[in-house]
């Protein structure tokens, strides 16, 4: 039991990484708090956990408002008194040329992946400061972080945000023994990587990104597990002199 004991939020805990997350979290003794865009996905995540004997509560909220993420970290001091670890994990993709799309998706995809991860992180860390504990901030990057892909400049733009978010939130934190580090997935089997049903735009992006898979050294897309075990590890004692790091999880793709 690595986190026995221990408090963790998790976004976007519906289904995928965050789910997965959620689950191994639950497994190694922590109590989780679950969010998700909708009451039912989060439901299901939460009920699969205690149905298994684990502790989790589901919170609807949309991190990118800043009033959700805030009550989102009020309910789980409410129900567990402490807080641990928060993974920022809530992210959603719209592929789009830079000219063309729509402002309104530009400036969602800004205000989940970067501002949700920042609402959450400021309201997590006010706690964190007060109790005087430390802490654990854990931000789901991507590979895209680093690298470019055509039609993916507002994500890609987010993700390289969130990348320079770790490394400031790490400096300015680490005298309180708070430490923030990221995780950067390739290319992981969840529904926000699914080729069938979505629109012709996307499907031609992600054409290019089963192209691009043929350079996945470890020839294969990755488990949401793969990326859970690791975001457990920086979670944990083991990761005590680990601040400021973004690991990829990435089967070799960005080496
Ligand atoms: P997914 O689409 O399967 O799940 C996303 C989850 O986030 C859902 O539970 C959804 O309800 C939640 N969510 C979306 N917007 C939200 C909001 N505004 N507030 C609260 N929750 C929200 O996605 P997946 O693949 O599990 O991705 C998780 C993270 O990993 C994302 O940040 C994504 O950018 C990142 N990632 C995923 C990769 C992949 O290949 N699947 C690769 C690299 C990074």
């Amino acid at each position: 039991m690595r986190l026995e004991g221990k408090v963790a939020i998790v976004t976007g805990a519906g289904r995928g990484i965050g789910r997965a997350i959620a689950e191994l979290f639950a497994r190694e003794g922590c109590a989780v708090v679950l969010a998700a865009r909708t009451r039912d996905e989060v439901d299901a995540a939460a009920d699969a956990i205690t149905g298994a004997g684990g502790r989790a509560l589901a919170v609807p909220a949309d991190v990118s408002r800043r009033e959700e993420a805030e009550a989102l970290v009020g309910r789980a001091l409410e129900a567990y008194g402490r807080l641990d670890v928060l993974v920022n994990n809530a992210g959603i993709f719209r592929p789009g040329s830079f000219v063309d799309m729509p402002r309104e998706s530009w400036e969602e995809v800004l205000r989940v992946n970067l501002c949700g991860a920042v609402h959450c992180a400021r309201a997590a860390v006010r706690w964190m400061l007060a109790a005087g504990r430390g802490g654990r901030i854990i931000n789901i990057s991507s590979i895209h972080a680093q690298r470019a892909e055509p039609l993916a400049t507002a994500y890609d733009v987010s993700k390289g945000g969130l990348d320079q978010l770790t490394r400031s939130l790490a400096v300015e934190l680490a005298p309180h023994g708070i430490l923030v580090n990221g995780i950067a997935p390739g290319f992981i089997d969840t529904s926000m990587s699914v080729v069938d049903g979505v629109n012709e735009l996307e499907t031609d992006w992600f054409r290019s990104v089963y192209v691009g898979r043929r350079k996945i050294p470890l020839a294969r897309a990755g488990q949401p597990e793969e990326v859970a075990a690791v975001a457990l590890f920086l979670a944990s004692e083991e990761a005590s002199y680990i601040t400021g790091a973004v690991i990829p999880v990435d089967g070799g793709l960005s080496v």
